[in-house]
């Protein structure tokens, strides 16, 4: 006679779920790992030498980066480990996977992701002023992070800002490319490095672009950035914070990544209500957000969210004493309520990229 079994579900025990969260903290920690030779090769230009020289051994890299052979080999492996690079074992050869050189070779691909690493980097970097922001005030003025948070947050935003800036984000807002065709007077308020900025000029030769920071050195290099582009003429820096520009009226005010930054977000919204046109617009730029916590935290990049807010945008807005850290998931809905609060009228999501929400607001 056959008997039958029914599975029964059973509550795993304490010590399953330990080794299933060791398993699972293992794979975080070999990824940390991985992301430091991924910002490791992009600073050396170990990729790229590994594009142009096609299948390679690691002393081939190595002669064509001037870089430490042994050092080099291990680096190869690590990555071929992580499934970027395939290994040869006969003759020792790596090669790039396919698909890589346009995540972490090619500046200019709309996939280059490797400046991220850079970002990474620099909440390590910076840990011990986090230590002591989380046991003090919260604040990290933006001025004293790491380098590489500046180098990276621009080379990083740069490839969304090159693929979709002009050629999607702009044109979703009804009437804006139009508005800038047409020679409009812009603010880029909080513009960093002024990639946004100058990638605007070269785009529309007939207005004219006001990068505001009160970060100095960011727009030192804003204006080599907008030397380098050709845009000069058309493209002015002034250190001024959110709510001490003047200059208006402005028919497009921007923020772009910067206003959750802010120590007193409200206080930069009643201002840009005060130096915006009657019919001007305010491009609101900030990371993907849910609705709400719950939703945010359903993103796949929630983690990495969550941690740049914990090392970069919440310290910032803490450093400046303001009432409020809005952390770069504030938000949707939260930004609709500040701008309604503080002198708009007109709040519309124009689009959602995976890393985005462009923003249009209107007085
Ligand atoms: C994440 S960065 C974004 C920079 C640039 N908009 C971009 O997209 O690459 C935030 C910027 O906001 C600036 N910022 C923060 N608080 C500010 C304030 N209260 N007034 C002016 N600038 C501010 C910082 O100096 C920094 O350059």
């Amino acid at each position: 006679m056959s008997t039958t079994t029914t599975d029964i579900p059973t509550t795993p025990t304490p010590e399953e779920l330990a080794e299933a969260t060791a398993e699972r903290l293992a794979g975080e920690l070999s990824s940390a790992a991985f992301v430091a030779m991924v910002a490791l090769g992009d600073a050396l230009g170990l990729y790229g030498a590994l594009h142009r020289l096609g299948p390679s051994t690691a002393g081939a890299v190595a002669a064509e980066t001037g870089c430490n052979e042994r050092l080099v080999l291990e680096w190869l492996s690590s990555n071929a480990g992580a499934g970027y690079v395939t290994y040869d074992p006969d003759g020792e050869v790596f090669a790039l996977a396919p698909g890589v050189d346009a995540v972490l070779v090619h500046e200019a691909s709309p996939a280059f992701l490797a400046p991220g690493a850079e970002i990474i980097r620099s909440l390590y970097a910076d840990q011990a002023r986090v230590e002591a922001a989380c046991r003090g005030d919260g604040g990290i003025d933006w001025g004293d992070h790491h380098t590489c948070m500046f180098t990276g947050v621009e080379r990083f935003f740069a490839t969304s800002y090159r693929s979709q800036l002009v050629e999607g984000w702009i044109p979703a807002v009804p009437g804006l490319e139009e508005t800038l065709r047409g020679g409009a007077r812009v603010a880029d308020v909080g513009c960093g490095h002024g990639i946004s900025t100058a990638l605007m000029a070269a785009a529309y030769p007939a207005s004219t672009f006001h990068g505001f920071d009160f970060h100095a050195p960011s727009l030192d290099r804003a204006r080599a950035v907008a030397a380098e582009s050709g845009v000069e003429a058309t493209t002015s820096y002034e250190l001024a914070t959110a709510v001490g520009y003047g200059g208006g009226p402005y028919d497009v005010i921007c923020f772009f990544d910067a206003l959750h930054d802010m120590g007193d977000p409200e206080a930069a919204i009643r201002h840009a209500a005060s130096e915006i046109a009657e019919d001007g617009v305010v491009l609101l730029v900030e990371p993907w957000a849910g609705p709400d916590r719950a939703t945010s935290l359903q993103h796949p990049l929630a983690k990495w969210s969550y941690a740049a807010s914990t090392v970069l945008c919440t310290p910032c807005a803490l450093a400046q004493q303001g009432p409020l850290a809005l952390g770069n998931q504030a938000g949707p809905a939260r930004m609709e309520e500040l701008f309604r609060a503080n002198g708009f009228t007109r709040f519309e999501v124009a689009l959602e990229t995976p890393f985005n929400l462009v923003i249009a607001v209107r007085p």
